[in-house]
């Protein structure tokens, strides 16, 4: 009974905790040198809290095994009580027989009792009896680790169906990612030297729309599943036909952002957190009148204003002006980021006022909008910390968190951060020294070059139409990019004619959501050797400012416009989160864990088992308890008793061959009751079947002669 006790509650504890250490998970205690702790030693702690799951199923198997010989033999003892009580002086010989049988392992008893033989046979003790063998026919035994074995018993399927056993991870060694960025490092010391325009200039470059992009994050899982279920002739989403996120288009991406480590990265049995930023733009039509006014002279605006007249786009012949000009009418010497682990938004917005204009009427088929307008991009910035993706949380990146994460960091995390997350406000953050003048910013985007952590639409600007960009260096060294001593007619018959030369940043963002090239666009999807002339070239800027608010895809409509903005801006706060800094701080600890098994059970099926268990072992220490009270006339109703029993009644029984022993009714009359012969009366008791005295442990009754002595106490 101990041991199955024991190993039910051992069990039961395994469900919830280890026995050799507090917790299944990792737990820091609060203590950041982790490391120096986890170690070969700590997992020990596991795999010794197996061995006790192990010892426990053993212990488990060896009580199944021995249960219903013990229940059984309980009861024996409790039926030589039973038949001598008083209250059982109506009991016939049949029903003493049937309890002398061990009627309650009979399953024929049982069939007897149910079909109307319990008069002939039952009795009250052989009711108990049965029961306490059903409940309690065995305790688990595990056969494997995975199925139970548990033959009988209500107890023992009760359990098999509740409790299982589950492989866990535990704790093995944590391993760190020691640089990766903390926002708090953006803002010491931070340098940028123009590299971060550069790096996002030649990453629009290079990439297109179906350009895996490892670090591109969603904060929900795409269910694509689900979708094939319910769009059985509507072809899938785009992204569940991808190997891995791509920019096709960024707003079927359930909540996409940008995160450093690449995508999915799991730290298993460690809560921690990153930075995640994520930009999405807009692209407005707006008035004349919307734009802003004096952008060239606005004190820290961006301004630039490039023209031109090329060889017409829309007709064969004749030419088109064109011009562009793009603002961002803020102060941009005031960095947008702030130096907070909290969440943080903010918004940047570039004025386009873009003219394609033929210098004769345009022909009634060639649409109107083609020829430019003015347009407001929009770059909404959220950035903040969430969880990355563990065993706790589904292996699926936590929510975008309004509070330093460090705030609530909690046992199964470490602290990542080496920076005190209430350092320098904005103001107080050391800038690079601006030049006087240069705070009052013209045609030219020069003094924004050298500022650091500025937003990714400022980097994007900047990449796209700033110094160094394609148009920028067009329109300042156009005879760089033209052969002119090659005629056409060299150039058509030249070995490596129509060979790339060059990418044009942000074409390739452009694409189709399949990241089909423009066919109408004779920079996509490259730049070719083919520039012969001024105009050629011309037509290029023309050609490059015109994709800026027109696509093959969807006309003047915007929406792959402000995708290719979306992206931009994603490679700008990659950008941005790659370089800014030198000194990066934040770390991340990950441990993968080893393969643990513990049971698993409800907490309905602990109370049921452990209520069904508790009963079954009151009621056979209530037996026990029982049988051990009352004097008794012999240790079992064996065969020896019933011997015994059967010289007394040499009258009604004899020694014959009985064909049907339910026919022979002197069963039925004779009593099963044990009782005094004599009544209580006379030195010597005599025991007798249906005797009318009790046996009484104070008297002495007459026995068998063993050391000359016939006479004992019952
Ligand atoms: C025994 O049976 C008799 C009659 O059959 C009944 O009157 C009596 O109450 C019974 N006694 C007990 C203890 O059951
Ligand atoms: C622009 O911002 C900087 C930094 O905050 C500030 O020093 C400067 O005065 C601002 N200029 C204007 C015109 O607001
Ligand atoms: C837009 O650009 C055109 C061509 O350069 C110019 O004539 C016009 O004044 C500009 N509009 C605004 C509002 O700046
Ligand atoms: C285009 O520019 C040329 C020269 O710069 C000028 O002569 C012509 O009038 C302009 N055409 C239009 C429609 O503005
Ligand atoms: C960034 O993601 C968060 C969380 O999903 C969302 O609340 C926020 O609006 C997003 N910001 C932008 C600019 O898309
Ligand atoms: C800026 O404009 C002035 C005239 O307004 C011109 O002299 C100067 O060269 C321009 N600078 C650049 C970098 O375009
Ligand atoms: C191009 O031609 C001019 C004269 O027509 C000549 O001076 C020059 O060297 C040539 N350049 C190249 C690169 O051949
Ligand atoms: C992106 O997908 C959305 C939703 O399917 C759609 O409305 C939108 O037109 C698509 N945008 C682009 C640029 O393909």
């Amino acid at each position: 009974m101990a041991a199955a006790l024991f190993s039910w509650i051992v069990m039961c504890i395994l469900t919830s905790r280890p026995i050799t250490t507090a917790h299944y998970g990792v737990n820091f205690d609060g203590t950041h040198i982790y490391h120096l702790q986890w170690d070969s030693v700590m997992h020990s702690l596991y795999t010794n809290n197996e061995k006790w799951f192990r010892a426990t199923q053993v212990i488990q198997s060896i009580v199944a095994v021995l249960t219903i010989p013990l229940a059984s033999a309980v009861c024996s003892k409790a039926v030589v009580t039973f038949v001598q009580q008083h209250s059982q002086r109506n009991l016939s010989l049949r029903q003493a027989i049937t309890l002398a049988d061990r009627g309650w392992t009979d399953p024929a008893m049982y069939l007897k009792l149910v079909f109307g033989g319990f008069k002939q046979y039952g009795s009250r003790l052989l009711i108990i009896a049965i029961l306490l063998n059903i409940l309690g026919t065995d305790l688990p035994s595990y056969r494997d680790s995975q199925t139970l074995m548990i033959p009988g018993g209500i107890i023992s399927p009760l359990q098999s169906f509740f409790m299982t056993t589950k492989t866990i991870k535990t704790p093995t060694f944590a391993t760190t990612v020691p640089f990766t960025t903390d926002i708090l490092d953006q803002f010491t010391n931070s340098v940028d030297s123009n590299l971060i325009t550069v790096m996002a200039r030649s990453a629009m470059a290079a990439q297109g729309n179906h350009s895996p992009q490892g670090r591109l994050w969603t904060g929900k899982a795409i269910k694509c599943s689900e979708s094939l279920d319910k769009s059985n002739f509507v072809p899938l989403p785009l992204n569940c036909l991808m190997p891995t996120m791509t920019f096709g288009n960024m707003s079927l991406l359930p909540d996409p952002f940008l995160a450093e480590l690449p995508s999915g990265y799991s730290t298993g049995l460690v809560q921690q957190y990153s930075l995640r930023i994520n930009s999405t733009a807009r692209r407005d039509i707006i008035d004349e009148s919307e734009f802003p006014i004096n952008c060239d002279t606005l004190p820290g605006a961006f301004y630039v204003k490039y023209a031109g007249r090329n060889p017409s786009l829309f007709t064969t012949s004749g030419w088109d002006n064109w011009s562009f000009v793009a603002c961002i009418p803020t102060n941009l010497t005031q960095s947008p980021w702030r130096p907070v682990r909290s969440r943080q938004d903010f918004t940047e917005e570039l004025y386009l006022n873009i003219s394609l204009i033929p210098d004769r009427p345009v022909h009634m088929s060639e649409t109107p909008e083609k020829q430019g307008g003015f347009f407001k991009i929009s770059v909404d910035t959220t950035a903040g910390y969430f969880e990355l993706p563990n065993y706790m949380n589904g292996q699926q990146p936590g929510p975008l968190l309004d509070k330093d994460p460090m705030e609530h960091c909690g046992g199964a995390c470490t602290d990542q951060a080496f920076r005190k997350a209430h350092g320098p406000s904005n103001s107080e953050v050391p800038r690079r020294a601006v030049r006087e003048d240069s705070s009052v910013i013209t045609n030219s985007s020069l003094s924004l070059e050298k500022r650091p952590n500025r937003g990714p639409l400022l980097t994007t600007t900047l990449a796209l139409f700033g110094s160094g960009s394609f148009i920028a260096e067009r329109m300042t060294r156009p005879k760089a990019f033209t052969y002119p001593n090659r005629t056409r007619e060299e150039a058509r018959r030249g070995p490596n004619n129509g060979a790339c030369v060059g990418q044009v940043p942000f074409l390739g963002l452009l694409h189709s959501r399949l990241d089909y090239p423009q066919n109408d666009n004779m920079l996509d999807p490259c730049l070719t050797n083919q520039v012969q002339t001024h105009d050629y070239e011309q037509r290029q800027l023309a050609t490059y400012v015109r994709s800026m608010y027109w696509n093959t895809e969807d006309g003047y409509k915007g929406g792959r416009i402000a995708n290719a903005f979306t992206s931009a801006a994603f490679l700008a706060n990659e950008a941005w989160l790659q370089y800014t800094t030198k000194t990066k701080t934040w770390s991340v600890s990950y441990d993968h864990g080893a393969d643990t098994a513990v049971p698993a059970m409800s907490q309905t099926g602990i109370v049921t088992v452990s209520v069904l268990m508790g009963l079954f072992l009151a009621s056979l220490a209530a037996l026990a308890v029982y049988s051990a009270r009352s004097p008794r006339w012999a240790d079992q109703l064996d065969a020896f008793a019933m011997l015994r029993i059967g010289a007394s009644l040499a009258g009604d029984v004899q020694f014959r061959a009985a064909a049907d022993v339910r026919r022979i009714r002197a069963l039925d009359r004779l009593p099963g009751w044990i009782g005094d012969a004599t009544g209580g009366e006379g030195a010597l008791g005599e025991l007798a079947l249906g005797g009318p005295g009790l046996l009484d442990g104070q008297r002495k009754f007459a026995a068998y002669v063993v050391d000359g002595d016939d006479r004992v106490k019952v």
